[in-house]
């Protein structure tokens, strides 16, 4: 079959993953590839247990692969073949050098553009997909018209706003997609092939076309806003638990508010996820190197306040359980940065999970999805583990249950069953606020939530 255009992602990650497989569906016109660089990631996905778990995902790659939507180590002829390549490789923030821990590491994004460069015969559209600083594009286009093979690379910002565990449903029912182009001819035509594809399922109203700037800021201005809003909850939720205040109850009050909005208000042990704070630090150092000082120190504190949310979480955790918790099994139940994936990069359980093992505590760690990502995150760091599926086989004779990530499960667990296999006194750490608290309590649990006040049985 004669395809009308053939679309590119370089990067089969949780970016490149879902964007190509829902475009591919709704655009059967058109050949869609995937190529990555890990051979042994594109073997998954050409098979039945792909590389990444997202709710409805499986069933849309089962059902075209091979059709429209292929995926591929042979990187050169993929390009060559390619109209529109989507850049949708990771970009980690740096860990060396100048602008280390801040900075975004672009030697992938760059070396993907020499890539392009060497395979091309012919002009392309390159859109950068992954996030990126402000200016990436910019310096994309001076490294790709740098060939002296006469092609013209026309480069344009289409951020994702996809949030893990939901892609396929925010792919679908997008708030907005953003599309960044330069004010030049060729940059709105450029624009239009990609408003095109959108357009197979979404309305026009729904694509907001900018300056290449104004689109690659919004993406890291949208994150920034999102965790700010965590941050804020959470600072609340460290007042609520000094007085009698109760931060589900301020988070209902101030939510009714339309100006604010009653989304996005869920206390918690921190924001994790591979986005917000790569993204807020991005910022920072984008504020501080145009020297403003206060606009960089503002958003660090979003971060810094995340970073103080987990310590406290561990301090409480043991200041609760008579200042120690060495030789103490605690049962941490979820190790996703958030339900329904099995991601853990930047999860608040890394950091928890840490500084209870600094602690001495003996962890078993139980979690739906993320054990084999758990493992590695945990490689290497001194202290007894154990990572087991079946949370009533983790919390079997633990001190402690300690609830990190909100998993619908952990919800209708048999706490009274659990309750009789724990040593006793037993303590629940509700780190996500989804347990019935009141019903712990009577089983006989010591019940911290987060942001309220502690049920204890101690006088
Ligand atoms: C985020 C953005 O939502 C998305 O638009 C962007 O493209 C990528 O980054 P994601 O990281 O997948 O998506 O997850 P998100 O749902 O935003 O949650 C991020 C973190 O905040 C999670 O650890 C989550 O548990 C936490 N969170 C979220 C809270 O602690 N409280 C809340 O009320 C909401
Ligand atoms: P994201 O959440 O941004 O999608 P992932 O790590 O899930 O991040 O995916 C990014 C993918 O990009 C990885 O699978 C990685 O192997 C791939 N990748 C990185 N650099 C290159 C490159 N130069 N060429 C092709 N693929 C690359």
């Amino acid at each position: 079959m004669e395809f009308e255009k053939n679309i590119l992602s370089i990067g089969a990650g949780y970016v490149g993953g879902p964007t190509m497989s829902v475009i591919a569906r709704q655009c059967p016109e058109y050949r869609v590839e995937l190529v990555d660089i890990d051979h042994e990631k594109i073997a998954r996905w050409n098979s039945d247990d792909l590389p990444i778990y997202e709710p409805g995902l499986a069933e849309i790659v089962q059902s075209i692969r091979g059709r429209n939507l292929f995926f591929s180590t042979d990187i050169g002829a993929a390009i060559d073949r390619a109209d529109i390549i989507f850049v949708s490789v990771n970009t980690p923030t740096k860990t060396y050098g100048y602008g280390a821990g801040m900075a975004s590491d672009l030697q992938y994004w760059e070396q993907t553009a020499h890539t392009i460069v060497q395979h091309s015969r012919g002009d392309k559209i390159i859109v950068e997909k992954s996030t990126l600083p402000v200016r990436t594009a910019e310096a994309m286009e001076r490294i790709l018209s740098a060939n002296d093979k006469g092609l013209r690379f026309e480069v344009v910002s289409n951020p994702e706003f996809l949030a893990e565990g939901s892609a396929i449903n925010d792919l679908m029912k997008a708030d907005r997609v953003l599309i960044g182009h330069h004010q030049s001819k060729t940059g709105r035509k450029a624009a239009r092939e990609i408003v095109d594809i959108y357009r197979h399922w979404l309305p026009a109203r729904r694509i907001i076309t900018t300056n290449v700037w104004s689109s690659e800021l919004s993406k890291l201005i949208a994150n920034a806003f999102l965790a700010q809003r965590i941050s804020s909850i959470n600072a609340t939720a460290q007042i609520c638990e000094r007085s009698d205040a109760d931060v589900q109850e301020v988070a209902r009050a101030i939510g009714t508010d339309r100006r604010i909005g009653p989304r996005f208000l869920n206390a918690s042990v921190g924001f994790g996820g591979s986005c917000f704070k790569k993204d807020i630090l991005n910022l920072v150092y984008i504020a501080r190197s145009f020297g403003l000082e206060e606009v960089a120190d503002y958003w660090n504190m979003v971060v810094r306040l995340n970073e103080a949310q987990k310590a406290r979480f561990v301090r409480k955790m043991v200041s609760a359980m008579f200042n120690t918790v060495a030789g103490k099994k605690i049962a941490l139940l979820g190790f996703a940065f958030k339900a329904h994936t099995g991601d853990t990069r930047e999860s608040p359980a890394i950091d928890i999970a840490r500084q209870l093992l600094e602690e001495r505590a003996v962890l078993a760690i139980s979690d739906p999805r993320a054990l084999d990502n758990a493992r590695r995150d945990l490689e290497g760091i001194p202290g007894k583990v154990e990572f087991q599926p079946d949370p009533y086989r983790a919390a079997d004779g633990a001190s402690a249950l300690a609830i990190l990530t909100e998993w619908p499960e952990y919800r209708d667990l048999d706490y009274s069953r659990i309750y009789r296999r724990m040593n006793k006194p037993a303590f629940v750490f509700d780190g996500r606020n989804i347990l019935n608290h009141p019903v712990l309590f009577k089983l006989g649990f010591n019940v911290y939530p987060l942001g309220k006040k502690g049920l204890s049985h101690f006088r």
